[in-house]
C-alpha cells in the first residue's frame, strides 16, 4: 500500500486497501496523464491505457490538438487543445488564457499536509502517504502542485491543488477546480443529492449520457439544492455490490461537479470551486490552494462508499472535544415558542425537561437586540433583557442549577438593515454601490471577507460566550449571497469575494473552536443549506433540515447519511401536527427517527400531551443505550420507503459485528398482510445472535440471507427497533 514511483516507466502507483490509482508521465514534453483508477491491480506498467502512442506530439506537432483532446489527463488545462472541461484557466496581463502542464518533480512522504486556510481531512504518518507532483507552465512561469494523499486503512484518496506564481508579474486565475478524473465510459450512472429548503439531499440516480451533466451552487453556500458530491457508478452497481467512485468537495461555497461523455466515449468527471464569478489575482510569489476533494472507491456498492465516507469523516475530518463523545440531549425552543419567550418561559421548559432526563436547553433565535420577529436586529448580539429578564448569566445559572447545560443561537454572518450594527456600519454589508441589494428574510450578508468585520462580530459573540456559561452554539446562516461587492476589494479583485467569504467563515469558526474548545458547535443554514464536509471540520454536527416531520426526515436523513455519519446529523423530536407539513405521527416513531441522528427535542414540553411527556424518560434511556452504537457503527440501508412506498428500514452494526440495531418504520399500512420479510446486513454470518425483543436465536447468515419476519402493524407511521446481540 502507499505510493510508489516506477522511474523506468515514469508511473506513479497509489494503492489503498482495495483500490489502485495510476498516473503516468507521457512524451518528451512530460505531460501528466491519468492511467487507471479502480480495483487493486498488481501491475506497474499500464501505460497502454492512455493510448498516448497513437499520436506522439513531440514528434508530430501537426496533430497536437488531437493528442491534447484525447489524452486522459490528471489535471486538465484550458486553451491548448483539450476541449473537455478544464480544471485550470488563467488570464495573463496581456489577456491570454492558454495554460499547459508538464511534470517537473515530485516528492513522496508519510503523513498529510494541512491545507492553507481550508478545512481538510487529516491523518498522521501511520495513516497516510502523500505525493506532491509539481508541474509547470514554462511560458507563464506558473507552478502547479497536485497533491494526493492515500489513506492506508481506507479506500480514500484526498486530492488538492496549489498554484504558485513564480513569474515576475501578477496573473489572474479564472478557474481552479480541485480534480478531474478521466475514465473509459462503461455506461456509468451518476448519483447526486438535490433538494430544497425542508427537503434537502434527495438521492438522485441517472444514466450519464453524451455531453455534460452538471450540478452546482452559485448561492455562496453549498446549498439546499445540490451537494458538492457526485458518485460515478457502474450501471449494475447497487447498495451491496458493484464499483462506485465518490467525489466529495470539502468546501462550503459555490461549487460545480460535472460528468461529461466526450466524443471518444470517455468519461471526464470534474469538481471544484464554481468558476462563475470567480477570479483570483495571484501576485508574484503568491499561491492559491483549491479545496480538497475526497475520492472514495468502493467495489461493494453504494453502501461500501457510504461506510468509507463515514469512517473517514468520523476519524479524519471531525475534530474537537465532542468528536468521539455522546452529545447532550438538548431541548430547543424554536418550534416551542418561536420569538415569543422570556426567562420564565425558558425556565419552565428547562424545569420540565430536567425532570425527564433532557440535558441541555438551547435558546434559539430572538434573545438579542430588539428581535421579536425575523425582520430586525441581526448583528446586535446583546441580550434583550426585556425577554431574558435578569440577563443571560442569571438564566444560565438557573438552568445549571437544574443540572442542565445552556446553549444559544447566533446568525453571525448576517446584518439586518434595521439593526444598530447597520446604522453604525452600513458598509459592513456585502453590496454594490448604487444598486439596491436584494433582501432575503429581510436581511443582508456581512462582508466577512474583511478582517475588521470579522473582528467586530467575533468580539460581540465571544463576549456573550464569556459572560455566561454557554456550552453549545447553534451557528445559523439564513440567506444566499447576492449583489456581490466588497468595498475593500479593488476592481480586479471583486471576483475573489465569494471565496474570500468562505475563507472568512472558516477563519471565524476556527477562532471560535480554538478559543472555546468546550463548546459544542452545531452548524445550520436554514436547516440543511450548508451541510458539507467543510462545515463538519468545525462542528461535529449540523442541523439536518428545518423539516422535523419524522416521515419526511426518513428520506432527508437517508440522503444525508449517503455521505455523512449519523453522529453528524442534527435530529429532533418535534411536536405534532408537524410544523413542517401538518402530519401527525406517533411520539414513539418520532423518537426512533431522531435516534439516527444527534437526538434532541424541539417542542414545548410544558404543553405536549401527557402520554408523550411520559414517554420521554424511555426515549432518553433508549438514546443512552444505543447512541454509542449509532455514532460509531457501520450503517446499512435496507429498504427505502421512497422506492417501495410502504416502509423504511436501516441498520447500524457495531464495528466488531456483534451488535446491531435495526430501525423499521411502517410508513403506510397494508391491508390483508401479515408479515414482511426483511433481510439484515453487515452481520457475521456464522455468529449466533439473540433478538432482544423476542429472544429468538439465529445466525448472522440466517438473519441476512433468509431474513426475519416483521409483523404488519395496525396503522400508518408506526415503527419499531430490533436489537440483536451476538451470544
Ligand atoms: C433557521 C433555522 C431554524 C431556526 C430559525 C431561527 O431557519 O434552520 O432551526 O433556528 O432559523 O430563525
Amino acid at each position: 500500500m502507499g505510493i510508489q514511483y516506477y522511474e523506468k516507466n515514469r508511473v506513479f502507483k497509489l494503492d489503498t486497501p482495495k483500490s489502485t490509482y495510476m498516473i503516468g508521465i507521457v512524451d518528451e514534453e512530460n505531460f501528466i496523464g491519468h492511467i487507471y483508477y479502480g480495483k487493486t491491480i498488481i501491475d506497474t506498467d499500464m501505460r497502454y491505457l492512455m493510448r498516448s502512442e497513437e499520436i506522439v506530439p513531440s514528434k508530430n506537432n501537426r496533430d497536437r490538438v488531437s493528442f491534447m483532446d484525447s489524452l486522459p489527463m490528471e489535471f486538465s488545462t484550458h486553451g491548448i487543445g483539450d476541449f473537455r472541461e478544464s480544471c485550470l484557466s488563467v488570464k495573463t496581463k496581456s489577456g491570454h488564457s492558454a495554460c499547459s502542464l508538464s511534470y517537473v518533480s515530485h516528492e513522496i512522504y508519510k503523513g498529510k499536509p494541512l491545507l492553507q486556510d481550508l478545512p481538510a481531512t487529516f491523518g498522521d504518518e501511520k495513516d497516510c502517504t502523500t505525493l506532491e507532483l509539481t508541474c509547470e507552465d514554462k511560458s507563464l512561469q506558473l507552478r502547479i502542485v497536485l497533491v494526493y494523499t492515500v489513506f492506508e486503512a481506507l479506500d480514500v484518496i484526498a486530492r488538492s491543488v496549489r498554484v504558485v506564481n513564480v513569474s515576475k508579474e501578477a496573473i489572474y486565475l479564472t478557474k481552479v477546480l480541485s480534480a478531474c478524473l478521466d475514465m473509459d465510459n462503461k455506461d456509468f450512472d451518476m448519483l447526486t443529492l438535490y433538494g430544497l429548503w425542508s427537503k434537502e439531499r434527495m438521492i438522485n440516480r441517472k444514466r450519464i449520457t453524451d455531453g455534460k451533466q452538471m450540478i452546482s451552487s452559485l448561492r455562496g453556500v453549498s446549498s439546499h439544492q445540490e451537494q458538492p458530491f457526485m458518485a460515478i457508478l457502474e450501471p449494475d452497481a447497487n447498495e451491496d455490490q458493484g464499483e462506485v467512485f465518490g467525489l466529495n468537495l470539502v468546501y462550503s461555497g459555490n461549487f460545480m461537479a460535472q460528468a461529461e461523455i466526450t466524443q471518444f466515449n470517455m468519461l471526464r468527471t470534474a469538481i471544484g470551486i464554481n468558476s462563475v464569478d470567480f477570479s483570483w489575482k495571484l501576485e508574484t510569489g503568491e499561491s492559491f490552494t483549491a479545496p480538497e476533494v475526497v475520492l472514495v472507491y468502493s467495489s461493494e456498492g453504494i453502501g461500501g462508499m457510504t461506510r468509507t465516507y463515514h469512517d473517514l469523516y468520523r476519524n479524519h475530518l471531525i475534530r474537537g472535544e465532542y468528536k468521539d463523545k455522546k452529545r447532550p440531549i438538548l431541548i430547543n425552543n424554536w418550534e416551542a415558542t418561536y420569538f415569543d419567550f422570556d426567562t420564565d418561559k425558558l425556565l419552565s421548559i428547562a424545569e420540565e425537561a430536567s425532570k425527564v432526563g433532557i440535558e441541555m436547553l438551547v435558546i434559539d433565535d430572538g434573545w438579542f437586540g430588539t428581535r421579536n420577529d425575523d425582520n430586525c436586529a441581526l448583528g446586535d448580539w446583546v441580550v434583550n433583557e426585556n425577554k431574558i429578564k435578569g440577563g443571560l448569566k442569571h438564566l444560565t445559572e438557573e438552568v445549571n442549577k437544574l443540572g442542565m447545560k445552556l446553549g444559544i443561537w447566533f446568525e453571525p454572518e448576517m446584518i439586518s438593515p434595521d439593526s444598530d450594527l447597520y446604522r453604525a456600519h452600513p458598509d459592513y454589508a456585502i453590496q454594490i454601490a448604487g444598486r439596491t441589494g436584494a433582501l432575503a428574510r429581510n436581511q443582508l450578508v456581512l462582508d466577512i471577507s474583511r478582517k475588521e468585520v470579522r473582528d467586530a462580530i467575533y468580539c460581540s459573540l465571544s463576549k456573550i460566550l464569556t459572560d455566561a456559561n454557554i456550552e453549545y452554539v447553534k451557528w445559523d446562516m439564513n440567506r444566499a449571497l447576492t449583489d456581490l461587492g466588497s468595498i475593500c476589494l479593488a476592481e480586479d479583485r471583486q471576483g475573489e469575494l465569494y471565496h474570500r467569504y468562505v475563507l472568512g467563515l472558516y477563519e471565524l469558526q476556527e477562532r471560535l473552536t480554538h478559543d472555546f474548545p468546550h463548546i459544542l458547535l452545531e452548524n445550520c443554514s436554514s436547516g440543511g443549506g450548508r451541510f458539507d464536509p467543510g462545515m463538519l471540520y468545525y462542528s461535529p454536527q449540523i442541523w439536518c433540515s428545518d423539516d422535523t416531520d419524522a416521515i419526511e426526515r426518513l428520506r432527508i436523513q437517508e440522503g444525508t447519511a449517503l455521505i455523512y455519519p449519523l453522529s453528524s446529523m442534527g435530529s429532533h423530536i418535534a411536536d405534532c401536527p408537524s410544523h413542517s407539513n401538518g402530519r401527525s405521527t406517533p411520539f414513539s416513531t418520532r423518537g426512533y427517527v431522531a435516534l439516527a441522528g444527534t437526538f434532541g427535542y424541539e417542542l414545548d414540553i410544558t404543553k405536549i400531551p401527557k402520554e408523550d411527556r411520559d414517554m420521554i424518560p424511555e426515549q432518553v434511556a433508549m438514546y443512552h443505550k444505543y447512541n454509542d452504537l449509532v455514532r460509531n457503527g457501520n450503517y446499512y440501508r435496507i429498504a427505502s420507503y421512497h422506492d417501495n412506498h410502504e416502509y423504511d428500514c436501516y441498520g447500524v452494526v457495531s464495528k466488531d459485528g456483534k451488535e446491531a440495531l435495526i430501525t423499521y418504520i411502517q410508513v403506510s399500512a397494508r391491508p390483508n398482510y401479515r408479515t414482511r420479510r426483511v433481510y439484515l446486513k453487515g452481520l457475521l454470518k456464522d455468529t449466533i445472535y439473540r433478538i432482544e425483543e423476542t429472544g429468538e436465536e439465529l445466525s448472522g447468515g440466517a438473519l441476512m440471507y433468509a431474513g426475519i419476519n416483521i409483523a404488519n402493524m395496525w396503522g400508518d407511521y408506526l415503527g419499531k427497533l430490533i436489537h440483536i446481540v451476538a451470544i
